[in-house]
């Protein structure tokens, strides 16, 4: 598709928030808090910034340069500029399957926070006062036949909804809203959280730092987290990239995005470690930190259900949202590029990611036996994306933009909107060279070996 016929942002801000939405998710909100506290507190917090710095932003650069220069699809944007070869297609498409893939399982979990922001406004939560109970709670609610399927489709017909609307006036538009709203309700989170009364305990083990906790596999965790909350490796940034015009300072939008996406994280920890101690709990991790001990600690504080269970789980719903429309888009994307209708497209795609949601839905329940080399569906899914494709995919659009388009085409890409780049172009230069050809790919490659369980580290 030429140049002129392709649909861009509208403002480079509405760009900015749709990338910061794809970005700000579940990993960001439920995982980020508790690795942290997990790994070293506050020293975590700095590994973390630096593995951004080394991984996060040449790689987000990559993909917004690979989408701007060629203004298609990930399979599109290879095709391109490696002269239509097919092992470079291979990797575009890679990025597509795994959009798929992903958006099956997330929607899943998009669907209970649906479902709890309901349960929470309803009062049902209310009677769940210990982390039993409300683990009890939600063992019971994912196992059920029917109603996860019905909220997973719901938050399916969400995203269809927002994506076919198109660019400005679905995805612009929606994360427009969304993003602001979710700032507010974070900050509100945060001032309640650090007003309680035994609040520090919760902040200190949040962000004391504690350098022994620095091991080998904390810089694993905070590579592979940095990567996977930046939503990189899978062509969503290329997609994204793809809808910016040549005036857009990708460089700057790219800070913007990290910057964001690392404050989300930061705030959500701020909101929820307070809450936990200040009310006696125990900090868990994942599912168990969001549907176990969240939901007991909310009760017993005043107001508790109605306002600060309802705000939290809404706050995931438009996190998760945000992310799914993103997804979504990817392989969207791929398909209006091949020339298919975009609103026909929208529906179908949502549809069948929709149906491979289905047996990722019932792996709690009915086909919780039903083990695939010791896992179930959706934590079979979420392995292959998560764990092979995103990593194998950040590696390869390196490797990709450093040997095969260039350093140098590629720092002119982004050179070209960003007077900043284009005033040290010599200095920059070399160092985008640095990163993006040797040092970048490297580390990806570690992260990529050890994820996929080839190697071992403890
Ligand atoms: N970044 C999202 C989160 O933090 C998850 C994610 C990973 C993602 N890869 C993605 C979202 C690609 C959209 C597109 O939860």
């Amino acid at each position: 598709m030429n140049q002129e016929k392709r649909e861009h942002w509208k403002s480079q801000i509405g760009f900015i928030l749709a990338s910061a939405g794809s970005a700000i998710g579940l990993g960001s909100i439920w995982r980020f808090p508790y690795i942290t506290g997990e790994y070293g507190g506050g020293a975590f917090v700095i590994v973390y910034l630096v593995c951004i710095v080394l991984i996060g932003i040449p790689v987000m650069l990559c993909e917004f340069a690979l989408g701007r220069r060629t203004q298609r699809d990930p399979v599109g944007a290879y095709a391109a500029l490696s002269g239509n070869n097919r092992f470079w297609k291979l990797v575009g498409f890679m990025g597509v399957a795994s959009g798929f893939i992903i958006l099956a399982y997330y929607s899943v979990v998009g669907g209970w926070t649906i479902a709890y922001t309901l349960k929470s406004l309803t009062g049902q939560i209310a009677q769940f006062t210990t982390p039993d109970s409300a683990w009890q709670e939600f063992l019971s609610f994912t196992a059920h036949p029917l109603w996860p399927l019905f909220f997973h489709a719901v938050f399916m017909v969400l995203c269809v909804a927002v994506v076919y609307g198109g660019v400005r006036k679905g995805i612009e538009r929606v994360n427009d809203v969304l993003m602001p709203a979710l700032f507010v309700i974070l900050i509100a989170m945060i001032i309640r959280a650090l007003t309680l009364p035994g609040a520090g305990a919760g902040v200190e083990f949040f962000l004391k730092p504690d350098f022994s906790k620095l091991t080998a596999k904390a810089w694993l965790i905070a590579i592979g987290h940095g990567f996977f909350t930046l939503s990189l490796g899978m062509g969503a940034m290329i997609t994204y990239g793809s809808y910016v015009d040549r005036k857009t300072d990708l460089w700057s939008a790219t800070l913007w995005i990290i910057f964001l996406d690392t404050a989300v994280s930061m705030m959500a920890g701020l909101a929820i470690f307070p809450v936990v101690f200040a009310m006696g709990a125990d900090p868990a991790g994942g599912p168990g930190l969001i549907f176990k001990v969240l939901p007991a600690v909310f009760n017993k504080m005043p107001g508790g259900t109605y306002l600060w269970s309802t705000l939290f789980f809404f706050l995931l719903v438009i996190a998760a949202l945000a992310s799914g429309l993103s997804l979504l888009e990817v392989v969207t994307a791929h398909l209006v590029d091949k020339g298919y209708d975009r609103k026909k497209t929208a529906v179908w795609a949502g549809f069948l990611i929709f149906l491979l949601g289905i047996p990722c839905s019932l792996s709690f329940g009915v086909l919780s036996e039903y083990k695939i080399f010791g896992r179930n569906f959706f934590d079979t899914l979420d392995y292959f994306a998560a764990n092979i494709l995103l990593p194998l995919g950040g590696l390869l659009v390196c490797v990709f933009v450093g040997w095969v388009w260039g350093s140098s085409h590629s720092f002119h890409e982004i050179a070209s909107g960003s007077e900043e780049v284009h005033e040290h172009k010599h200095k920059w230069l070399k160092c985008w060279s640095f990163f993006v050809r040797y040092l970048t790919p490297l580390a990806m490659a570690v992260v990529f070996i050890v994820s996929a369980g080839v190697m071992k580290v403890e």
